[in-house]
């Protein structure tokens, strides 16, 4: 690996880390102004990073396949001008002077444990971590939450994927113990106290190494159907419709869009019930809503394939407390709360289920609440 020094023949200012995550329910209600419960996941991006006083923007990463640093001019960033993985931190650099920030150039030394492509938001924990970086290094004094908009700015404007607040702000502002209430309307916050291991439990992560090709183009069709029955319904975000209208608004709505309006009211209620019973210390109660939420995503909003189900299913029958996919969908992966005794049966019942179906195994790990992006201690190089 070739180290901060060897690359830029200096030291880094210092080293910010961000996290990926796993959501644990309220899919797809971020962009429909909704309420959603994530973690972060232990896994990190890293970035080391040193200011620079002119307007070159010097990128590596450990994972990229490169030996030199990708080198970027800021006064010749356009949205969609640089590709790939170095996309993003220049994205977020464009961002921030979009909003008027006077930041100039950096050299970044970018490595990173989140999974890619797994539903996990590498990408998120990537925009965060040179956030993050850029906030300190300039002394932006931006807030966390601040920081998480300009990332996802710099994704919808800059890389041109239309995703909504849910990864970012996970990324920037979970806490090690918590669960994220995060209400996608205002932003406001809740801290959700998660002793998983005070219970006994465990939350297992499967990757199933699936991501199924329609994903980008699928996740902006189901926003915009979305978009549409809430203004069909004179709603500004399907979030402002009860459970109590619901029945007589889908009455209205042509059948294509309905099922899509199901999962989100019935999505919002399961979360104000999963925080009820974590917040009451019943932590095994959050496992039916998790599968429900699962059934929910196959049957109404579609984001489900073969394979989360087949670990979904698996996982359930092999004792898991409940399971779902995680994430935007299409593949990703799948959580399963379990006892943890049983951690290692339930993992390998989802292993046999994928080698029956001859799929590739999926990586399956345990996670535990981690903290959101901060400063790190700097090691040599
Ligand atoms: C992706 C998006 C998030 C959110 C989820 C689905 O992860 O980036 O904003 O919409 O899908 O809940």
């Amino acid at each position: 690996m070739t180290s901060f020094h060897t690359l830029y023949d200096s030291s880094p200012d210092g080293t910010w880390a961000a996290p990926g995550r796993v959501n644990l329910i309220g899919e797809h209600t971020d962009y429909n102004d909704g309420f959603v419960l994530p973690i972060a996941l232990p896994h990190t991006t890293r970035v080391q990073a040193r200011r620079r006083d002119d307007q070159v923007l010097r990128l590596y990463s450990t994972q990229g396949g490169d030996e030199r640093p990708v080198v970027l001019d800021l006064r010749g960033l356009t949205p969609g001008s640089v590709k790939g993985w170095a996309g993003y931190p220049a994205a977020v650099v464009w961002a921030l002077r979009e909003a008027g920030h006077a930041v100039a150039g950096a050299d970044l030394h970018i490595d990173s444990t989140v999974p890619t492509g797994a539903g996990l938001s590498s990408s998120a924990a990537l925009e965060c971590a040179v956030a993050a970086a850029y906030n300190d290094l300039y002394g932006l004094g931006l807030t966390p939450a601040e920081l998480a908009l300009t990332a996802q700015a710099a994704e919808n404007r800059f890389v041109g994927v239309p995703c909504g607040i849910m990864d970012q702000m996970a990324s920037m502002c979970c806490r090690e113990g918590h669960a994220l209430l995060l209400d996608s309307r205002d932003l406001t916050m809740r801290q959700v106290p998660l002793d998983l291991g005070r219970a006994g439990l465990s939350l297992l992560v499967a990757d199933t190494r699936v991501k199924h090709d329609l994903a980008d183009g699928a996740y902006a069709r189901l926003r915009a159907g979305c978009e549409e029955a809430a203004r069909s319904l004179g709603l500004p975000a399907l979030r402002e419709l009860s459970p109590a209208r619901m029945p007589a608004a889908l009455d209205r709505l042509p059948a294509r869009l309905r099922p899509l309006v199901r999962h989100v009211v019935t999505e919002q209620t399961r979360v104000e019930q999963a925080v009820a019973l974590l917040e009451a210390g019943d932590l095994d109660g959050l496992g039916p809503i998790l599968t429900a939420g699962h059934a929910s995503l196959r049957d109404d909003f579609g984001t489900s394939c073969p394979e989360t189900d087949l670990a979904v299913e698996a996982a359930v029958a092999a004792g898991a407390l409940g399971a779902r996919m995680t994430g935007g969908g299409f593949g990703g992966s799948v959580i399963a709360l379990v006892r943890t005794e049983a951690a290692e049966t339930v993992a390998a019942a989802v292993d046999r289920a994928f080698a029956g179906a001859g799929h590739p195994l999926p990586r399956t790990f345990t996670a535990l609440p981690s903290p959101g992006a901060h400063r790190a201690a700097t090691t040599a190089g």
